[in-house]
């Protein structure tokens, strides 16, 4: 059977950790991988839909150009969610939440598993995957699972779109703001399975590490956002921070 080595945490990370009051846990697709959501970079790989890149068939361009295959994207991904279940990583960060006086999930993540693990207050910088929103009132409608998907907008009658933030649109009004006030207060900062390359969400380790928190990084690889890390855990998510449940 084989082992997995793990990182060890430092003698300071321990004792923040021990001591935190106001901690900031911000999550990309890694977080997912061990639940089994595909991540879309990673490994060198980045994901392609029919031939199309990923972030081409998940733009506001695409959504201009042929909606009906955007909503099969996102179709097919919800359709991969709908069986899956939080990991060791998402119940961990859950448990943060009534550990710590303040603690702050910030996810770039749609798929929902932060809240399916028990978090509250997640705040969802690209939308969420279970939501549709209208293309022209912007009314949002829960999408549930093995209920068939609402297509127009009951109030104003126009088509439906994932409520999910594309590639050429701006995050949710509020949401990054939100994040960055708390990355600015925190004293203890986690950035945990993403790779760092998509902004403004990315910025949020820079504001946090500006305002004075210990960052660390948990994720198999290195990223951009290594360099500005106080400590890189290397590994998995769901091996790693079980780890501080017994600290
Ligand atoms: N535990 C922790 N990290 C992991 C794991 C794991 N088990 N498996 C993979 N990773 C890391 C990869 O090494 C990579 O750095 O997770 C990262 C996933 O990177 P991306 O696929 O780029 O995901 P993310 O950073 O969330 O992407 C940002 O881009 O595609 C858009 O809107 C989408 O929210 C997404 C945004």
């Amino acid at each position: 059977m084989q082992t997995v080595s793990l990182p060890v945490i430092s003698k300071e990370l321990r004792e923040r950790f021990q001591r935190a009051r106001d901690v900031l846990v911000l999550t990309g697709a890694g977080v997912s991988a061990e639940s089994g959501v595909p991540t879309f970079r990673g490994g060198g790989q980045s994901t392609v839909w029919k031939g199309m890149p990923f972030d081409v068939i998940s733009s506001a361009g695409m959504v201009q150009r042929d909606l009906t295959a955007v909503w099969e994207w996102f179709d097919y991904r919800r359709g991969l969610l709908s069986d899956l279940k939080p990991n060791a990583a998402h119940l961990e960060i859950a448990r943060w939440q009534s550990a710590f006086p303040q603690c702050n999930v910030v996810t770039q993540n749609v798929d929902g598993l932060h809240q399916a693990a028990g978090g509250r207050d997640v705040i969802e910088l690209h939308g969420s995957i279970w939501r549709a929103a209208c293309v022209n009132c912007r009314a949002t409608y829960e999408i549930e699972k093995a209920k068939p998907r609402p297509d127009l907008c009951v109030s104003c009658g126009e088509r439906l779109r994932p409520d999910v933030v594309l590639f050429g649109e701006m995050l949710p009004s509020g949401a990054f703001e939100l994040a960055a006030a708390k990355a600015s207060e925190c004293e203890l900062c986690f950035i945990v399975g993403t790779s760092g390359l998509v902004y403004p969400a990315a910025g949020l380790a820079e504001i946090a590490k500006d305002g004075g928190a210990f960052v660390c990084e948990v994720n198999p690889e290195r990223t951009p956002l290594s360099e500005l890390c106080d400590e890189v855990l290397t590994g998995k998510s769901g091996e790693i921070l079980p780890l501080f449940a017994k600290i």
